[in-house]
């Protein structure tokens, strides 16, 4: 482990080589995080040399990308279960196949204000509290938030809808020392409908946060199990509050490592096409979900796997808590 927290065993030469000899090609595309793979096809199988091969991939660029994949769902869980357990979530959107619990499909971001009564510009008014928002992990405010994502694209607009990650392990290593030093000791509750504006009068999206309400203290910084990396644990999009210091201080600090989690050079876009595969290590990244095509009005139709994932552990090795709605294992 260096000083700024970074596992040193990443050896790309080694991971090179191993590729070759599963017959895969790992490109990196950006400078911290994000690589290609092919040569292979998802829908016929992996024998278990390429399933160490994408696994060591994940670790080390923190999330990949497949093209010109033929997965279908029972396809995409076969895949999934050959790096975990994939998750069964209690709810799914209306457009998830009946038939393949864990898999769930977004086929209208339009429809969630919808559901609450809301047109979608006004719900995603009153749910953008900073310019960073959408920023997040998934269910980032779960105790034991998924290890990994694996997301398919089924139908995707000929222009817009990219989506973008973020590396935060490499955004705590780029922090100054002292700062580093002082962000370890902190923790923060990540809160599900932080910082919404609520309409005036009953608010349906209100009543649905009081009713399914979900938050965890999780350390501001977590070391990842496998990797050992220390990794800057901010998103724009379940973070309340920094336990301990008073709101301004809390909201001062959280906007600077935001900014700081979300620099350019630590991030990664992605152009989707249809059978597209994302998978990215849930517990080292953020990311963003495209809000440049909802006014095109053409479909986007994907697919995702969730794998389950531990609880959190700071550098003093001390494990989230959960606070409300969320407990390990259970969906
Ligand atoms: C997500 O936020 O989990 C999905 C990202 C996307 O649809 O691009």
């Amino acid at each position: 482990m260096t000083t700024d927290g970074r596992a040193t065993h990443f050896d790309d030469l080694a991971d090179e080589k191993a590729a070759g000899a599963a017959g895969l090609e790992v490109r990196p595309v950006a400078g911290h995080i994000g690589a290609d793979i092919e040569g292979v096809d998802l829908a016929a199988g992996l024998d278990a040399a390429q399933v160490a091969v994408i696994r060591a991939a994940v670790l080390r660029w923190k999330v990949v990308f497949f093209r010109g994949q033929r997965l279908d769902h029972a396809g995409h869980v076969a895949f999934a279960r050959r790096f975990g357990e994939p998750v069964v979530p209690r709810r799914r959107g209306s457009a998830s196949p009946p038939d393949f619990p864990e898999v769930e499909t977004t086929a209208d971001r339009l429809e969630l204000g919808g559901k609450f009564g809301m047109e979608h510009e006004e719900w995603l008014r009153r749910r953008r509290h900073t310019l960073l928002r959408g920023w997040h992990c998934d269910h980032g405010a779960r105790v034991d938030p998924p290890a990994a994502t694996i997301l398919r694209a089924e139908t995707v607009p000929p222009y817009g809808g990219d989506t973008t990650w973020s590396n935060l392990a490499a955004a705590y290593a780029g922090l100054s020392a002292p700062v580093r030093e002082f962000v370890a000791g902190l923790r923060a509750e990540h809160r599900l409908g932080v910082g919404y504006q609520p309409r005036p009068g009953d608010d349906a999206y209100v009543r649905h946060l009081l009713d399914h309400q979900v938050a965890s203290v999780h350390p501001l910084v977590r070391v990842h199990p496998e990797t050992g990396e220390r990794v800057l644990y901010v998103n724009g999009y379940y973070v309340e509050q920094i336990t301990g210091l008073s709101r301004a201080e809390s909201a001062a600090i959280l906007d600077l490592l935001l900014a700081e989690a979300t620099r350019p050079e630590y991030t990664v876009r992605f152009r989707w096409e249809p059978g597209s595969v994302a998978f990215w290590d849930n517990r080292a990244t953020i990311h963003l979900a495209p809000s440049d095509n909802a006014h095109l009005g053409i479909p986007r139709t994907m697919h995702r796997v969730m794998l389950t994932g531990d609880v959190p552990a700071g550098v003093d090795g001390r494990p989230s808590q959960p606070v409300t709605g969320t407990e390990p294992g259970r969906w």
